[in-house]
């Protein structure tokens, strides 16, 4: 054994007790560490030829890295949609590391069993149809893609061909409607071969990010019977809009195609008792994209994606060799998911929950709610800056009310305070600010120091 590993094997729970003690001291001083740090160029150096020992890189990362990451996981992180990590997801999340299991398969570990009881809770907690199966991903482009697959292979089934044996030249084009699709939804597209230009965009109501149900209806019509993929959104990320999910779902009585709702985030309204409407038909969906990384609070990377068509969800994904056993009735995990050998993201989603249940959750969500609304009434309250949209759910769309081109410097700026963390975006042609709320550590006190660096930062 190389002497580095044979030390560090002697010292292994000195080592750890180091990490955990950096740990502590990152945690500890997260509410009040630079939120956004601006990336300074970091050079990179040699590989080392005899390495340092795990204590010799731990010294190197902290004087090298460990002052240039984000506060991401903190409190008053409101850039993009960014959860920190509970206590107890932190802990299970080590634990995947301690023991490093292979979550492909349950040929030798209860890893499987695991994960299907994680993703039995999350059913639970979304309120989803026990017709609705799962599995982790790493995250909603990975779900959307996932889901988008088996709706791919539907269509599939609907014109007598299996994309995943014939390819896709014996499927052919295929039209994918949606609304206010994330961007996740073009990328998916394209690395299942359907292609960016397979999506069209059908009409939002005025005012809204939400689809226009007639719009969508005249754009199915038009396809004249052909099976086509419909994305929903239940949740868009500039203004938390959904989509009427009751209506689209309805309307497959009528025209043939595959419902696959990205509800990222926005499924955390089902935890709200007066926000739950706004999912109400989820669970009609085919396929359902699921982020738990962000509003569940694990660390990353973490999805999930539920599916009430396992059978072609096999089909797309199975990755039959017999060292690897056969797929049987309930397959495994490595035949339903992209990646074969993955990590047990599902311990620390269960962690999660096992130590705050329903209640804990739905504690964070409504909390979270109430701030994205505080927040909402400061900015709207000051005169430098003007609402783009209500706030709807968790995050605030605004803009400088007389100079929409200083969005950006203005994010700069207050970046730049330390204070707080805000994203740049464009909201119907306006140069806007987002201030998203998903992390479980977020107060009063942290909103009320954000709308301050806000207020400063607009001058
Ligand atoms: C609605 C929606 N879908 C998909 C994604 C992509 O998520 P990820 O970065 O986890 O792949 C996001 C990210 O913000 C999102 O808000």
């Amino acid at each position: 054994m190389h002497p580095r590993l044979r030390d560090d094997l002697a010292d292994l729970p000195g080592l750890l007790h180091e990490a955990r003690e950096h740990a502590t001291r990152f945690l500890a001083g997260l509410g009040e560490r630079p939120v956004g740090p601006p990336p300074g160029p970091r050079e990179p150096v040699a590989l080392p030829e005899r390495g340092a020992g795990a204590r010799g890189a731990l010294e190197v990362f902290e004087r090298r890295w460990a002052a240039g990451f984000s506060g991401g996981a903190g409190p008053r992180y409101l850039g993009f949609v960014v959860g920190g990590s509970t206590p107890a997801a932190l802990a299970g999340d080590w634990l995947t590391a301690a023991y490093d299991q292979n979550a492909d398969s349950g040929v030798d570990s209860s890893v499987a069993d695991l994960e299907r009881e994680a993703v039995g809770w999350l059913r639970d907690l979304f309120g989803l149809p026990g017709a609705h199966e799962g599995a982790f991903v790493s995250g909603a482009t990975m779900s959307n893609a996932t889901g988008l697959a088996i709706g791919r292979e539907w269509v599939g089934e609907r014109r007598g061909v299996s994309v995943a044996d014939q390819g896709l030249a014996a499927l052919g084009p295929v039209r994918v409607l949606s609304g206010t699709p994330h961007s996740s939804i073009g990328k998916a597209l394209s690395m299942l071969g359907l292609g960016r230009a397979a999506l069209r965009r059908v009409g939002v109501l005025p005012g809204r990010e939400a689809v226009d149900v007639q719009s969508l209806e005249a754009a199915l019509r038009e396809l004249d019977g052909e099976p086509a993929i419909v994305v929903a959104n239940a949740g868009t990320v500039n203004t938390v809009d959904y989509d009427d999910l009751r209506a689209i779902a309805a309307l497959r009585e009528r025209y043939p195609f595959w419902l696959h709702v990205d509800a990222a985030f926005g499924a955390f309204a089902a935890l709200s008792p007066g926000h739950a409407h706004l999912v109400d038909g989820l669970g009609e969906a085919d396929s359902i994209c699921l982020d738990l990384h962000k509003w569940l609070n694990v660390p990353y990377d973490s999805a999930a994606q539920f599916t009430r068509r396992r059978d072609l969800q096999a089909r797309v994904f199975q990755n039959s060799a017999a060292y690897l056993g056969s797929l049987g009735d309930r397959p495994d995990f490595l035949h339903l998911t992209p990646e074969n050998s993955r990590r047990l993201r599902a311990l620390a989603a269960w962690f999660t929950l096992a130590a705050y249940g329903r209640e804990g959750h739905a504690e964070i969500v409504r909390r979270d709610i109430a701030l994205a609304a505080r927040l909402g009434e400061r900015l709207a309250a000051m005169p430098a800056y003007r609402l783009l949209a209500p706030v709807r759910l968790n995050v605030v769309c605004f803009t400088l009310a007389d100079a929409p081109e200083r969005a950006a410097e203005v994010a700069r700026s207050v970046a730049e305070s330390g204070e707080a963390f805000v994203t740049t975006t464009e909201y119907a042609g306006v140069p806007a600010l987002r201030a998203a709320f998903s992390n479980w550590r977020t107060t009063e006190a942290d909103v009320d120091r954000a709308a301050k660096a806000l207020e400063r930062a607009a001058g």
